[in-house]
Order: C-alpha cells, then sequence, then structure tokens
C-alpha cells in the first residue's frame, strides 16, 4: 500500500506515449571522467528515476552513442566555447541539462563544474520529467535546464534532542538513532539524503538548538562523523547546535566568558578534534542568552563577544557560527511595556559589522515567533554589514502541528518577497539574504518537520512544506504555486485533474489557518504548554510576555498591540518608508492591523464593516475554508490511492473542528471582554 515514504521521489511511470519516447533517450547511462561517491548517486538515481518512469532501468556504458544520457564535469567535455561560458556562469554547485551532439551523437547531456552540481541536474531532469503532459515532452525532447543556486548555505535545522524526542516535532522519534550510531547506519539516512539533495539542501543541523553540552562529547562527535560520511556524498555538511556553557558543564573550564583565554582555547582544542573526525564539518547553530539559554551576556560580554569567539576556533577549518538572534526577556517590572517584537533588533542593530566573517545572524521569520502570520523581522535589511540568514518554521508549532492542513510556500513567499526599502531601494529579503547590501552573504534555515514517522512528516500533506522550503532555499524568487504545482504532480499525480486540484487547496490552507487562529495581525493566542489550540484568556503565566492577554490587549477600549509611536514604537525599527505607513492605521496592511495598533472595537475598516464585524467575518471564513478543503478532498479522493486519501480526510475533518472550536473560543472571549453582542449575520458557536 502507499505509505509516503518515497516522498517526492516516486518516479511512477509515465503515461504510455511519453514513456516509449523517453525509453529511445535513455538507453544508456555514461559517465565522463573519473568517479566518485557522488556521481555513483547521480548514477543510481537517474538509473532509479529513469528505470520507473521510462519502465526500463538505462544500462551503464562507457562510450556515448545515440540516446544516452551523459553526465559530464566541464574539466571532461570536448571544446565548446558557448557551453564553457554557461557552465562558468554556473558556479560550484549549478548544472546545465540540455539535448546536444557529443562526439557526434545525440545524448541528453547533464554538465556541471563538480560532481555536486551533477547530481543536482539528475535531479532537476528527473523532476521535470515528473512535471506532466507537455512539460514532461519537453522534459524528454528538448530539456533545457539551467540553474544555480541563490544563496550558498541552504540548512535544515533539526530540533532533535539526543534522546530522540524532538521540540515541537509532530512525525514520531529523531530520523537519528543516537544509540544505534555511529556503527549501525539506517538506510533512511541515504533516503533523507537523496529527498535533501533533490531540493539542493546542503546542510544539516542534526541536534535541538536548546543543546546539551553532551555533543560535544567525543562519543557524540563518531556519531556525527558517521552521518556526515553518509550525508556527504549527496553535498550536506553536519552542523551542531551548542550550548554555550559547554566546557563549563564538562568541568574543563572555570567560566564560560568568551574573552577568557583559557575558555578560548577550550573552544579550540574542541573545533580541532571535530574537523579529525568531520574534515568538512560546517560549524555551529547557536542560541544564547534566549528563553533561559547560557550565553556570553551572563559574563557581561556582547552577542558579538561570544560569536566571534567561536567563529575564531572555526575559521581555520572554514567552519561557519550560525548566531541566533531569537533574543528576549521579560519586562523588568509589572506592568511595564518591553515589546518582545522589537527586543532582536535593539540588541543586533548596534552590533552591524562587528561580527567575524564567519559569523552569520540567523533571525526568524517573524518579530516573535513563527506565527501564522508576522510582518517581516524589521534587522532584514537593518544590518548591511553582517552575513544574515533567515529562520523559516516548517514544522508547524504554531499552525496546527501535522493535524492541520496547511502549505507554507505562501508564507515563505511572502516573507522573501518582502521589500525591506533598505537604503532607500528596492531590496528583497532574498535580496538582503543574498548579500545584496554589502555583500556579505547569508542564507537560509528551515526547522525540520522530519521524525520516523513512515512518511517523514506525519502528514503527507506535510511533505510539501519540506519540499517547498527546499525549492525556495535554492531559488528565492520561485512561486509558491509553481512549486505546489511540481510538489503536487510528483506526490500525488502529474494527471491535471488531480495535480491542479491539489494545488488549489493547498495554495487557500495557509490563509485558512491565519483567519481561524490569528486574523488581522492577531498573534500569540495559542494554549502555551504545547502551542495547540486557542486560549486568548490565558493571564498568569510566570513571564507575562508569555502571555497571550500580553499580545492582543483586547479589552473594553478595544484590541491590538500598539506598536506605533504612541506604543513600543517597533514600527520605527523599519526602513523610513515602510516605517511611516506603519505608523498610521489607514495605511498599514489590513492583514497586520492589529500588530501595529490598539483600535478601537468600532473602528471603521476599508471594507465598510466595524472591526469587531471584520473580526468575526474573518474568524468565520477560516471555518468556512476548513469546510470547504474538506469538500474539495471529497472531489479528489476517488482519484487518489486509498490509504492516503483516507489519512488526508480525516486529518481535515480535525481540522475542521478545529477551527471551529478557535473560532468560538476567540469570538466568545472577546465578546466577553467587550461586551458586544455577535454581529448580524455572523454563525452563531457550534
Ligand atoms: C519557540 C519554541 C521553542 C524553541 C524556541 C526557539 O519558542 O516554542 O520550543 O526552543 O522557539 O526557537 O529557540
Amino acid at each position: 500500500a502507499e505509505d509516503g515514504y518515497q516522498l517526492w521521489l516516486r518516479y511512477s511511470p509515465l503515461p504510455a506515449g511519453l514513456r516509449e519516447r523517453l525509453q529511445a533517450r535513455v538507453a544508456t547511462i555514461v559517465q565522463l571522467g573519473a568517479d566518485s561517491p557522488t556521481l555513483r548517486a547521480a548514477r543510481q538515481e537517474l538509473q532509479r528515476g529513469l528505470g520507473g518512469l521510462a519502465g526500463r532501468t538505462p544500462a551503464p556504458a562507457v562510450a556515448p552513442r545515440a540516446g544516452s544520457v551523459v553526465l559530464a564535469r566541464a574539466a571532461d567535455l570536448p571544446p565548446s566555447p558557448a557551453r564553457e561560458a554557461q557552465l562558468r556562469s554556473l558556479g560550484q554547485e549549478g548544472y546545465l541539462v540540455q539535448r546536444t551532439r557529443l562526439h557526434g551523437v545525440e545524448v541528453t547531456l547533464i554538465a556541471a563544474n563538480t560532481d555536486i552540481g551533477l547530481l543536482y541536474g539528475s535531479f532537476a531532469w528527473l523532476r521535470a520529467l515528473q512535471a506532466g503532459a507537455a512539460d514532461s515532452l519537453a522534459a524528454i525532447n528538448a530539456p533545457a535546464l539551467a540553474s544555480r543556486p541563490a544563496l550558498p548555505r541552504r540548512l535544515l535545522d533539526h530540533w532533535d534532542n539526543l534522546d530522540r524526542s524532538i521540540e515541537r516535532g509532530y512525525a514520531g522519534q529523531s530520523i537519528w538513532n543516537w544509540w544505534e550510531l555511529p556503527d549501525i547506519l539506517d538506510p533512511r539516512y541515504t533516503d533523507y539524503a537523496r529527498a535533501n539533495a533533490s531540493l539542493g539542501i546542503n546542510g544539516a543541523v542534526l541536534n535541538n538548538v536548546n543543546a546539551k553540552a553532551e555533543v560535544l562529547s567525543a562519543p557524540f562527535i563518531a556519531k556525527a562523523a558517521a552521518l556526515a560520511a553518509v550525508l556527504r556524498p549527496y553535498g550536506i555538511r553536519v552542523y551542531l547546535s551548542v550550548r554555550w556553557s559547554t566546557p563549563l558543564e564538562l568541568h574543563e573550564t572555570r567560566n564560560a566568558d568568551p574573552l577568557d583565554p583559557a575558555v578560548a582555547a577550550w573552544w579550540q582544542r574542541k573545533a580541532d578534534e571535530i574537523y579529525r573526525a568531520i574534515p568538512d564539518f560546517g560549524g555551529f547553530l547557536v542560541k544564547a542568552n534566549s528563553e533561559g539559554q547560557p550565553g556570553p551576556q551572563d559574563y557581561g560580554r556582547s552577542h558579538a563577544d561570544g560569536a566571534n569567539m567561536l567563529a575564531r576556533a572555526l575559521a581555520p577549518h572554514g567552519g561557519i557560527v550560525m548566531w541566533r538572534a531569537f533574543v528576549y526577556s521579560p519586562p523588568a517590572r509589572p506592568g511595564q511595556m518591553a515589546d518582545r517584537a522589537a527586543q532582536a533588533y535593539e540588541q543586533f542593530k548596534r552590533l552591524d559589522g562587528r561580527f567575524e566573517r564567519n559569523v552569520i545572524v540567523q533571525v526568524k521569520n517573524g518579530p516573535i515567533d513563527f506565527q501564522p502570520r508576522e510582518p517581516v523581522h524589521p534587522l532584514f535589511g537593518a544590518m548591511p554589514d553582517t552575513a544574515l540568514m533567515m529562520e523559516f518554521q516548517v514544522t508547524k508549532e504554531y499552525l496546527g502541528f501535522a493535524t492541520h492542513l496547511a502549505y507554507l510556500g505562501p508564507l515563505f513567499e511572502e516573507a522573501l518577497r518582502f521589500d525591506t526599502r533598505a537604503g532607500g531601494v528596492g531590496t528583497s529579503v532574498a535580496d538582503v539574504l543574498a548579500g545584496a547590501q554589502a555583500g556579505h552573504v547569508g542564507g537560509i534555515a528551515g526547522v525540520a518537520n522530519i521524525g520516523s514517522s513512515r512518511n517523514w512528516t506525519g502528514a503527507d500533506f506535510d511533505q510539501a512544506n519540506w519540499y517547498a522550503f527546499g525549492r525556495l532555499a535554492w531559488d528565492p524568487k520561485l512561486g509558491s504555486a509553481a512549486i505546489a504545482g511540481e510538489w503536487a504532480a510528483q506526490t500525488w499525480s502529474a494527471d491535471p485533474r488531480v495535480r491542479d486540484a491539489v494545488v488549489a487547496l493547498m495554495m487557500r490552507s495557509r490563509e485558512a489557518v491565519v483567519d481561524y487562529m490569528t486574523p488581522l495581525g492577531l498573534h500569540h493566542l495559542m494554549g502555551t504548554g504545547h502551542h495547540h489550540g486557542p486560549a486568548p484568556w490565558v493571564d498568569d503565566l510566570e513571564r507575562p510576555d508569555w502571555n497571550p492577554t500580553y499580545y492582543h490587549r483586547a479589552a473594553r477600549d478595544g484590541i491590538g498591540f500598539d506598536r506605533s509611536a504612541s506604543g513600543s514604537n517597533a514600527a520605527a525599527q523599519y526602513a523610513p518608508e515602510i516605517a511611516r505607513r506603519l505608523q498610521d492605521p489607514a495605511t498599514t496592511p489590513p492583514e497586520l492591523l492589529l500588530w501595529f495598533h490598539h483600535l478601537p472595537w468600532d473602528y471603521r475598516m476599508p471594507s465598510g464593516r466595524t472591526l469587531w464585524e471584520e473580526l468575526v467575518a474573518h474568524y468565520d471564513r477560516g471555518v468556512a475554508e476548513a469546510a470547504a478543503m474538506q469538500a474539495q478532498w471529497a472531489r479528489i479522493r476517488p482519484l487518489v490511492d486509498p490509504r492516503r486519501g483516507a489519512d488526508v480526510a480525516q486529518r481535515l475533518a480535525r481540522q475542521h473542528a478545529e477551527a471551529q472550536w478557535w473560532r468560538d473560543a476567540c469570538v466568545a472571549y472577546f465578546q466577553q471582554v467587550s461586551g458586544l453582542p455577535l454581529p448580524p449575520g455572523a454563525v452563531p458557536p457550534a
């Protein structure tokens, strides 16, 4: 039965007409030049993929003939000025796939400057072949693929603990079997590597940002080295999250002060030890002085002092430090305003230009915490002299776990395309990551949604979020609808009836979640321990900045967090043009209205409705959308396999019930604080 294990690498046979045409094009696979583990992986994938799609596995051969697929590094190809120029423009990871004459015969050529480029090109061609109909035909007859990644660092961050539990993971235990490593290697590691390489993901942080000192002990370094050896042929480097106080906790230093030479020397020795085991080790990810984690501020030092000390230990080996900007502390006195959304900027902006070259500051998507919708983080564009990394959350901590269907492509796209107006000119977040401001090139990271669940992500549709993250990491300018189309064709069916219906379902899903959870810029209304389900009334947590009431500020007089000049003034952290618009509710995008403003319940919305009416209308729309998604799936379901069809249906039913729960709970609570009746036409509670 269909179990979802294959992800999007299914390679189901093409329809009959296309299959025969493909067979004629893939008689043999020829590789020019020396062999390598990466080229072996590319050949194996082509054999597996073409074998599935064409119904006949191409045989390996040494000399090209008509109908060969040829894998060749630039250096191993016969001279051709045009091709050489094109290849030069494709960099260290790019690829070229074309139909061409080579040594006098017509072949399909996959060419690149490097071995990993050849693997990426192989996957790109297989993806194109699975696209469906006319696109598949073009990929057979006249492939013309050429691409290079926009960002050099494209990472998955696993929040996986060493006991195999996963922080905010909803797909079972960690795939890293720390108990059995390093000697026992689950074949799943290789399939993980294939899936990532098919997208171009080139790094994996193996462990949780809330890290344990133990991960840097010799046994765990050996375990990480074993994983690195499996991932290496697929172009994936391993990284580790490290706990700031590691040397202190291992009783090997007397403190963890970054300016203490003994501490720096310890990290230097540790880095040397890691690189002896993992010569291409990527580097460290650090969560410091954040949510109770230790950090350099414990010693009166800055984030830059801490990051730079680690960076100097890694620099001789070519490693990097990804230092997270996710920092906030509670208000010093009760009742005092300490806007969590403003704090990262306050702490990091002034450190711009003070980081070593091999430090990347990793900034979360959203100044609070991965909510269904947040404005873009104000640090993007505000640190021209620092390399920045975007941290997306692929696991759906705040979007219904693996139960709710929410395709995150549109969420990622919205953030990457946002024009920061840095320096007063058009500079999207994607441009900022690529170093458009002053050449400091960063990257992109996604908090993984992967676990040991048979289908990897818990819900089949959550595979799409891994996929979309990876595709956007390679090319942040891709459109989320096009990505959904690729994914659906490969994962469900290239039959347009299925593919297009799946895409339509996906494309409405994220906005539905925003509507039934946190419309109009509301945020952080969820149950505060588990983060599943509504709890806007919670007001008594040990830290006031964890209370939902702190964020929505609903009362008799109105609702919303005032981040304009009359409030926390976090709006002023954006570029002047943007800040000006955000200061005024009339020019604030309605979908972020209550993020930036506290407004009376009878505030007039552009629609002519009052704010209260509009709010309830959004909640109602969210529930209606969840119902419509169920109905849409009921039409698709007969066209897909029964196992996945039933699983999606169950989850959508639960999603609809939970959308209703969110809506009823939030509307009832806001009614209670506002004293307002349900607007006419609103749906009564279930
Ligand atoms: C969120 C999440 C935590 C996580 C933290 C982080 O607050 O709920 O589980 O540790 O983000 O990103 O560090």
